[in-house]
């Protein structure tokens, strides 16, 4: 049976999100079909919808989003039909040599590279039959979206849509960050540069891990104030006109030399180069926020190698993600993990674009997508 769905569509990296009525197949063998009831507006959907990063089109965007099971391909266990769930914007393939080695942040056979289901083929169409691919194989801003079912991870009962959803993405890649990939000891010092959705849940991460200080940056003064209503301990402003005042303000709330661990979630080369430059001899430098496609970034080199410095990526904070999200929102449950204070505004679909201004202009914390009946799920 093919439904109409409403999606947010763009024809190509950088172009404005337009809302399509697009129809939807059946989900396959090894597919399933999802209602979404909520999608987070996060900071990498902007860097497609920006032309930063560039993907093929038409494409429904979207990756951090929540719903609840309508049917499932041949093969699957249709009892699953009404669970409501969390989506993982990087499906494994479960048979890569990274899979078997238990690292699926690094799955090298992913669907989501494609954009499209593990066959190669899209469930979506426009209304001429053309096809239209599904940003990471999960598209999820679209009313409903057929996905991997390796993407799909049941959520705990209790948890509400909105949260699940950022624990598909903004949540798992900045609690990750801090407890997996850098999994910083109890009595650390921690900065935390960009004070995004990912940025506030390296924030909760850090008081979860024990952290002794914790010292945030940013340039917006309200991003600063929630992140100490989150356990941050000491706040920088910054001034993108003086990065030198911003390395001596962190290294002054650090102190002890600087901190032990520094986590840059933006993705600016010049704030990518404040984290190396901030670092004390034996630190580490975690990179979690993702920089425009070819961009490079500069540090010394005979300091960094005479200091014993470390820098580390994170992709998906080291998410496995069937793993990963039921302990993420246990800890929500229990009030450790107080992600529904991220979230500053709820929109309907149409006024995605309206959210992209906002989020370019550093002015939201998490704006969530929310689909009618969502509570319902
Ligand atoms: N110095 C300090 N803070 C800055 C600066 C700067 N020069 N420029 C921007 N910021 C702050 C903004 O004020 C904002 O609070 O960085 C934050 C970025 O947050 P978001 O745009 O909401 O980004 P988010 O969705 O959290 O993603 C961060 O992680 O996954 C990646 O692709 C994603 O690269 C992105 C990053
Ligand atoms: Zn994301």
């Amino acid at each position: 049976m093919v439904r109409e769905i409403e999606a947010a569509v763009i024809e190509r990296a950088g172009v404005p999100p337009v809302i399509e009525t697009l129809l939807l197949d059946d989900p396959r063998p090894g597919e399933i079909l999802v209602r979404m009831t909520a999608s987070g507006v996060c900071h990498s959907d902007l860097h497609v919808r920006d032309g930063e990063w560039q993907r093929p089109g038409p494409i429904v965007m979207g990756h951090e989003g929540a719903g609840v099971i309508e049917a499932v391909g041949e093969g699957l266990d249709p009892g699953v039909i009404g669970r409501a769930v969390a989506l993982s914007w990087y499906a494994p393939c479960l048979r890569c040599r990274e899979c078997q080695r238990g690292r699926q942040w690094v799955c090298t056979g992913s669907p989501s590279f494609r954009h499209a289901q593990a066959d190669g083929t899209t469930r979506l169409a426009r209304r001429d039959g053309s096809p239209v691919l599904a940003y990471l194989s999960i598209g999820t801003m679209a009313s409903a979206q057929v996905v991997p079912a390796t993407a799909v991870v049941p959520m705990t009962d209790g948890v509400p849509p909105e949260v699940a959803a950022l624990i598909g993405c903004g949540v798992s890649t900045g609690v990750g960050a801090v407890l997996k990939t850098a999994d910083v000891p109890a009595g650390s010092t921690v900065a935390i540069i960009g004070l995004g959705g990912v940025g506030l849940s390296c924030v909760m991460g850090a008081v979860i891990a024990g952290a002794r200080r914790i010292v945030v940056v940013d340039t917006n003064r309200a991003k600063l104030d929630l992140a100490g209503t989150l356990g941050a301990t000491h706040s920088v402003q910054a001034d993108p006109a003086n990065p030198v005042a911003t390395i001596e303000g962190i290294r002054e709330a650090a102190g002890e030399g600087g901190p032990d661990f520094v986590f840059e979630a933006i993705g600016l080369p010049a704030t990518i180069e404040q984290a190396i430059a901030v670092l004390p001899p034996g630190a580490t430098a975690v990179l979690v926020g993702m920089t425009a496609f070819g961009q490079t970034v500069r540090f010394e080199g005979f300091p960094f190698v005479d200091g014993a410095r470390r820098i580390i990526g994170s992709n998906y904070g080291s998410a496995v993600a069937a793993l990963d999200f039921p302990r993420y929102a246990e800890w929500f449950l229990q009030g450790r993990l107080p992600v529904d204070r991220l979230i500053d505004r709820r929109l309907p679909l149409a006024e995605l674009d309206d959210a992209f201004d906002r989020l370019r202009a550093g002015q939201a914390a998490r704006q969530i997508v929310v689909f009618p009946g969502a509570s319902a799920g």
